[in-house]
């Protein structure tokens, strides 16, 4: 099998969005991480843009489904499929293809987890698989000099999971990964609206109510939105115009728990760590960093100066890419069939 070019690649599969980066070429996808499956057979007849274009729209024997839930493969048969079929239109996928993958893993992984994922990415061709912490590769993205000895703090809240870290000279200090994160604010959407309008909405309607007009703090631009669902009571599809603040009303448990993740890692902090980070502050990477005032939220509660970074869905992607650039042969783990 020598002889054979190998293609290096990053890859993160995240709850909400899967990314994947081709060394030479650059990001090649970034979709959804979902598949449509058909309900009897468990066949797998869409993934990524095309699963997400079908939700909600398919016939009854179609289910749309996540292979990855709280920042981990929950179904490794959805999780193989989906990332075969990410690889084939990659052209990533056949005999003479030779991998070397650098995957992004949240905090906390187990060693099941992670060999789960190991697994996957050996059936689907590679022959080389190097896991890296999520959070160091969101620094690294996000353009923070994490080589150097000063103390730099990350906050990567993502669909499924949010991930605290601390880093210096390269490495995780303390890291620890909470399940509250994007998913649960849409579901609070989803209770908040059903309880005080008795209107029943789907989750995407629930995030994009999120996304438009949610915020963490109440600013000059309060806005609303109207949206559609179904009344409880009489069962029948109506309209109802929602606010900022009832948004806001309905994320601010999981803003709290997010809040408490970053004071914990603050208290455990070595104080020469902490009279460094007074100065480099904190770094919000991952969608939900695009949560309005969600930095001035933070701040406001630990004094810290918070920064959002420039592209924070990317920022993963964007550091395993940094990394694939610079990693040694030597740094390489090698699983059976490396060849
Ligand atoms: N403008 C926005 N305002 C608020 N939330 C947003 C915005 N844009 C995206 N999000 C949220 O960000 C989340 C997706 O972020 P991201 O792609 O970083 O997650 P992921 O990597 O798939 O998940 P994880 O890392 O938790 O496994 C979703 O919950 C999405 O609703
Ligand atoms: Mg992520």
């Amino acid at each position: 099998m020598i002889g054979f070019p190998r293609t290096r690649i990053g890859l993160d599969p995240g709850t909400a969005n899967t990314l994947l980066y081709v060394k030479g070429r650059g990001v090649a996808v970034n979709e959804p991480s979902l598949v449509t499956i058909h309900a009897d057979s468990g066949h797998i007849e869409a993934v990524g843009e095309q699963a997400e274009a079908n939700r909600g729209r398919t016939p009854l024997k179609y289910e749309t489904a996540r292979p990855i839930q709280g920042g981990t493969v929950s179904n490794l048969d959805l999780f193989d499929g989906m990332l075969d079929r990410f690889l084939q239109k990659a052209e990533l996928r056949g005999p003479l293809q030779r991998l070397e993958v650098v995957v992004a893993a949240p905090s906390g992984m187990t060693e099941v987890e992670r060999l789960a994922v190991v697994e996957s990415l050996r059936k689907a061709g590679a022959a080389d698989v190097m896991l890296v912490d999520q959070v160091l590769a969101a620094a690294r993205g996000a353009g923070l000099a994490v080589e150097e000895s000063r103390g730099r703090m990350v906050v990567n809240i993502g669909a499924g999971v949010t991930d605290v870290a601390i880093l210096s000279l390269g490495n995780t200090v303390y890291s620890r990964a909470t399940r509250v994160a994007g998913d649960d604010m849409d579901a609070a959407i989803v209770g908040h609206i059903r309880a005080t309008h008795q209107l029943i909405i789907g989750e995407r309607t629930a995030e994009r109510l999120k996304m438009k007009i949610g915020s963490a703090i109440p600013d000059t631009r309060e806005l609303s939105l109207p949206v559609t669902g179904r009344c409880i009571s009489k069962g029948l599809p109506r309209e109802v115009a929602i606010r900022s603040s009832e948004i806001r009303e309905a994320i601010a448990a999981s803003l709290e728990r997010i809040r408490n993740a970053i004071r914990e890692a603050l208290e455990q902090t070595p104080p020469e760590l902490s009279a460094d980070l007074v100065e480099t502050g904190i770094v919000l990477t991952g969608g939900v960093a695009l949560l309005r005032n969600l930095d001035r939220f933070i701040s406001s509660d630990c004094g810290l100066p918070v920064r959002v970074a420039e592209t924070p869905l990317a920022s993963v992607i964007h550091g395993l890419a940094y990394q694939l650039d610079r990693l040694r042969a030597s740094d390489w783990r090698r699983f059976g069939n490396g060849g």
